[in-house]
């Protein structure tokens, strides 16, 4: 089943603010994770959320992020000023840029045109990011105790270097944000293609995550899947990198390589002209530029 990612949408899964930036709440019986935190003007809705949820914000134990965009570790400094106990988890690679002042600057930045939609959400509260440091540095493998369920740590790079997903056996529970591409549009039918870092290791990320037969797959944005729609999402998004691939290549055939060229004009026809992307203008403009060049590159 495709569920939209808000309340309980699985088995001790339960869904804080809003599913365009869902931060999954995974409720063990003696520990409490929540992975990704969104961006930062959200910081208020998430705690508010975590009372709902586990009756006070101080019962979470861990917040793993998924990878080192501004729209999924964006409350991370906002969260650990209100919950100076949580431990913040991530790749080393996070640690290392969230403790840079031009990263965070950027950042910040990144957010100033989303304030028109969300800025009444944070009201007076200060949830500026600032730089933070992680408090555990995680590398594949790595096993977190829940009680009665295991975070498992996979590194799958190709949206991002520092990409990481989580996976919970006993419960076929796979949260790999970006990782796996996004369901596309409000309806969430075509799969959104997202390699930014590598297209060879985004895929071979993708067919690591349909070898675990997951049961449950709660995406980076807007929904989540069950049962067989779990494996059926993830076929699909591996298909479709393929054929996204080969819209890139026949753009670029098209503008005789040139890849500004081919980037504008794919811009004006699948973005602007289709109006099927539902992405704010200049972060699609930003991921497709890395996307083309990349694929260029390859050529
Ligand atoms: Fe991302």
């Amino acid at each position: 089943m495709k569920k939209i990612s808000q309340g309980n949408v699985y088995d001790r899964v339960h869904v804080a603010a809003n599913p365009m930036y869902p931060a999954y709440v995974v409720t063990g019986s003696s520990k409490n994770l929540m992975i990704d935190c969104g961006i930062n003007l959200f910081g208020p809705l998430y705690t508010k959320s975590l009372t709902e949820i586990l009756g006070t914000p101080d019962r979470l134990d861990y917040l793993f992020i998924t990878h080192s965009h501004y729209d999924h570790l964006g409350s991370a400094p906002y969260l650990k000023r209100r919950i100076p106990s949580i431990k913040i988890g991530g790749a080393p690679y996070i640690n290392d840029l969230l403790q840079k002042e031009s990263v965070i600057a950027r950042m910040n930045g990144l957010i100033e045109h989303q304030r028109v939609s969300f800025g009444d959400i944070a009201g007076d509260e200060d949830v500026r990011l600032t730089p933070i440091r992680l408090d555990i540095e995680l590398r594949e493998g790595d096993e977190f105790d829940l009680g009665g369920l295991t975070c498992r740590v996979m590194e799958v790079p190709g949206h991002t270097r520092d990409c990481l997903a989580y996976y919970f056996p006993e419960t076929r529970a796979l949260f790999p944000g970006e990782a796996a591409g996004v369901p596309q549009g409000t309806g969430g039918g075509a799969v959104q293609v997202e390699f930014l870092s590598s297209f060879e290791d985004y895929l071979r990320s993708i067919r690591r995550m349909i070898d675990l037969e997951p049961r449950f797959i709660a995406i980076g944005h807007g929904f989540a899947f069950t049962d067989e729609d779990a494996m059926d999402f993830l076929e699909r998004s591996y298909g479709a990198t393929f054929e996204y691939r080969k819209i890139l290549e026949e753009y670029l055939d098209a503008a005789g390589g040139n890849v500004e060229s081919a980037i504008s004009e794919i811009v004006r026809r699948e973005y602007d002209e289709k109006g099927t992307i539902f992405q704010e203008r200049n972060a699609y403009i930003m991921n497709l530029t890395a996307q083309v060049r990349h694929i260029a590159s390859l050529r």
